[in-house]
C-alpha cells in the first residue's frame, strides 16, 4: 500500500535541497514513537499525570530526594529499554549525507534521552541536560551511575508515586556528603553551560532549521526557531499538531516525525541521490 502523501513535502524538500547548513531542534515528540512519554499531551504526557512542582525542581529534590531520585531512575530505565525510531535514524542519515558533501547538520535537543546518539547522530547540545549524566547536588562533581535495567515487560508502566519503590540517591564519592542528582535541567535552573550559546551560534549560520516534536512552550528553547527566522533562514516544523510556532514556520509538515522525517530525507535524496550542482 502506498503511504499517504504528506502535504507541503515538496516545498520542504526544495528548502532542504537548497540548504548547506541545517539545524535540527528536537523535542519530546521525536522520541514518542520509541515509547518515551512526552510532557504535555492529553492522557499520555508526564505533566498530565505527575506534578512538576513535586518532581522537577531543586526544592522538590531537597524536600524528598528519594521520591525525585526514584522517579528519574524509572525514566532512565524506561529510556534504556527504548530504541531510536525512523525519525532519529532519518536525522542521523541526513547528518552523514551533509557531512560527506562538506555541509553540516547540527542537532540541539530538548530531550534528556540518548536516542539521537544511539541512532548514530552527533548532538551539539542537550539543552535540558541528560538523564544519564549525574553530578553531586552539593559540590557539583560529575559522577557515574548505572540506573540498571527495567524489569522485563514493565518498563512502560508509569509508577504510582505513593507505592513506588523508593531508593535513596547515592552519596557523592568526591565530597562524601552531597547526594547525586540527575544531570537534567529542573524548572528554575540554568541551561547547561554553553548549550544555548552553541545552539544560537549554529542558528546564526544556518539556512534551514527543522523544529520537530516540541510544543514550543518552554523558554528559552521555544524562542530558538525565531533566531533562525531572524537571520533569514527557513524553518520547517514537523508536528502532527498546531503549536505556538506554527504560524511563523515557513512550512508546517503536519505528521508524525517517524513518517515525515524519513519521507523528507528520501525526497531530498531523490530517486538517484542528491548531487548539488557546483
Ligand atoms: P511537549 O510534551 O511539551 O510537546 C511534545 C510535542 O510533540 C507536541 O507538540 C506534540 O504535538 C508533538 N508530537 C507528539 N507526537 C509526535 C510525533 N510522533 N512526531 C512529532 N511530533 C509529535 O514536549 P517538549 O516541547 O519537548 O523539560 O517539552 C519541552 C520541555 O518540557 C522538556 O524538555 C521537558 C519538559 O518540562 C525538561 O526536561 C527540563
Amino acid at each position: 500500500m502506498e503511504p499517504e502523501p504528506i502535504p507541503d513535502l515538496a516545498e520542504a524538500t526544495a528548502l532542504a535541497r537548497a540548504a548547506r547548513r541545517v539545524v535540527v531542534l528536537s523535542g519530546a515528540g521525536l522520541s514518542a514513537a520509541s515509547g518515551v512519554p512526552t510532557f504535555r499531551e492529553a492522557q499520555t504526557g508526564l505533566w498530565e499525570r505527575y506534578s512538576p512542582e513535586q518532581l522537577a525542581t531543586e526544592d522538590a529534590f531537597r524536600s524528598d530526594p528519594e521520591l525525585v531520585w526514584s522517579w528519574y531512575q524509572w525514566r532512565a530505565r524506561l529510556i534504556r529499554s527504548c530504541t531510536p525510531n525512523a525519525g532519529h535514524l532519518a536525522v542521523a542519515a541526513w547528518q552523514r549525507r551533509l557531512a560527506a558533501s562538506g555541509d553540516s547538520l547540527t542537532i540541539a535537543t530538548q530531550n534528556v534521552d540518548d536516542l539521537h546518539e544511539r541512532a548514530g547522530a552527533e548532538v551539539l547540545a542537550h539543552l535540558h541536560g541528560s538523564l544519564f549524566e549525574y553530578r553531586c547536588a552539593d559540590c557539583g562533581a560529575p559522577a557515574e551511575h548505572d540506573p540498571g535495567a527495567a524489569p522485563e515487560g514493565d518498563a512502560g508502566s508509569a509508577p504510582d508515586l505513593e507505592s513506588m519503590r523508593r531508593v535513596a540517591p547515592p552519596s557523592c564519592a568526591a565530597c562524601g556528603v552531597g547526594m547525586l542528582r540527575p544531570g537534567i535541567v529542573w524548572f528554575g535552573e540554568m541551561l547547561p553551560a554553553g548549550a544555548l550559546e552553541r545552539t544560537l551560534a549554529a542558528l546564526q549560520h544556518c539556512d534551514l532549521a527543522v523544529v520537530v516534536g516540541t510544543s514550543a512552550t518552554v523558554q528559552p528553547a521555544a524562542s530558538l526557531p525565531y533566531a533562525a527566522l531572524g537571520v533569514g533562514a527557513a524553518v520547517v516544523e514537523v508536528n502532527p499538531e498546531v503549536t505556538e510556532f506554527s504560524t511563523a514556520a515557513s512550512v508546517h509538515l503536519r505528521g508524525a516525525a517517524g513518517q515525515v522525517l524519513p519521507a523528507l530525507v528520501r525526497a531530498y535524496d531523490g530517486p538517484h541521490g542528491h548531487h548539488r550542482p557546483d
